[in-house]
């Protein structure tokens, strides 16, 4: 008689497995980006990233519906100004793209949650996240400028502040920032652990936020580097983030169940521009199901220890956990 464990018995059908689920995914688990440009009745969608377009504020309003009806409770506002100069002054305008953005998302939707970006490389001339001086991105004057910007995100009325500019220190100064123009109840997500990683391709071509010289390995982290990722986040716990973010999310999922089991914090996965694009390429060529690898991904980031996930497929997961659920 040969002796071993039967684990097909709970396999058996789908009902035995469907109770045996560990994991679940749900729409309340995302945050969907959008970006948002100046000008008038622009819907421009991203080549390199199917599906996800550029919005003007006026065409920004039929997308939050859907959002809204999917029942995905949060959004994350990337803006694209007109302008750029040298020391990003268009991320802290009262008028700038991003805060008329967030009034008229919680204008129409209180309950929604808006999340703003806090970084610079998009309103920088020269493409870096913080103040350039003498070829040397410097860390403190730039975070001046990111202290202000979250200022103004927050006055503009944002329901979270989510920096992820990689400057030492950040959570220290945007939380005394915050509190001393009276928002000490809005929370910081902090991009904690963000890597120096080539899935961000898509994004910067839809922002245009290349750098012009150098790179961002000065601030952002090596890929291979863990221990490195644990001491960010024992920091930004210090300082006084409320949530962390790991980012990209599928090349680091070590990282998320790392940070998930060590802080007390709930942790929030990035699945970027580049993650995405590769699942779309490969959709559109036939040679995936692209429903079953999305909510497989999306699943793995759960299982891995996220308790939220910023993805560009949060729409189409919704829809599909729709169906799935009837
Ligand atoms: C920088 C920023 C990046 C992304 C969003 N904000 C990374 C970078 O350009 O270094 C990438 C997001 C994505 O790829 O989806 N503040």
């Amino acid at each position: 008689m040969l002796s071993f464990n039967r684990h097909r018995r709970l396999r058996q059908n789908g009902t035995i497995r469907r109770m045996m689920r560990e994991n679940h995914l749900s729409p309340a688990d995302f945050i969907y980006p959008l970006f948002v440009l100046e000008g008038e009745g622009i819907i421009k969608e991203i080549p390199s990233m199917p599906k996800v377009f550029h919005y003007s504020l006026d065409q920004l309003g039929a997308e939050l519906d859907e959002v809204v009806e999917l029942g995905i409770p949060s959004i994350i506002l990337f803006g694209v100004p007109n302008d750029k100069d040298a020391c990003g002054s268009e991320a802290y305008a009262e008028n700038g793209i991003v805060q008329q953005a967030i009034r008229f998302a919680k204008e129409r939707y209180p309950d929604l949650y808006v999340m703003a970006d806090t970084c610079l490389c998009q309103y920088t001339d020269h493409g870096h996240c913080g103040i350039v001086e003498n070829g040397h991105i410097h860390n403190d004057h730039s975070l001046e400028v990111l202290v202000k910007t979250a200022v103004s995100q927050a006055k503009a009325g944002a329901d979270m502040i989510a920096p992820s500019n990689m400057m030492d220190g950040f959570v220290t100064a945007i939380r005394q920032g915050l509190d001393e123009a009276g928002f000490e109840d809005v929370p910081i997500l902090s991009y904690a652990v963000k890597y120096a990683s080539a899935f961000y391709g898509p994004f910067r071509e839809a922002v245009d936020s290349t750098p012009q010289f150098g790179d961002r390995r000065t601030y952002q982290m090596d890929p291979a580097n863990s221990r490195e990722a644990l001491r960010e986040a024992a920091s930004d716990v210090a300082e006084g983030a409320d949530v962390l973010m790991v980012k990209p999310g599928l090349a680091y999922m070590d990282i998320i169940r790392q940070l998930h089991d060590r802080f007390d914090l709930p942790v929030t996965a990035y699945n970027v521009s580049g993650e995405y694009s590769m699942v779309k390429a490969a959709a559109e060529q036939g040679w995936i199901n692209e429903r079953r690898v999305v909510l497989e991904l999306l699943t793995g980031m759960k299982r891995a220890g996220a308790e939220l996930i910023l993805t560009y497929h949060a729409k189409d997961a919704s829809r599909w956990l729709k169906e799935e659920n009837k």
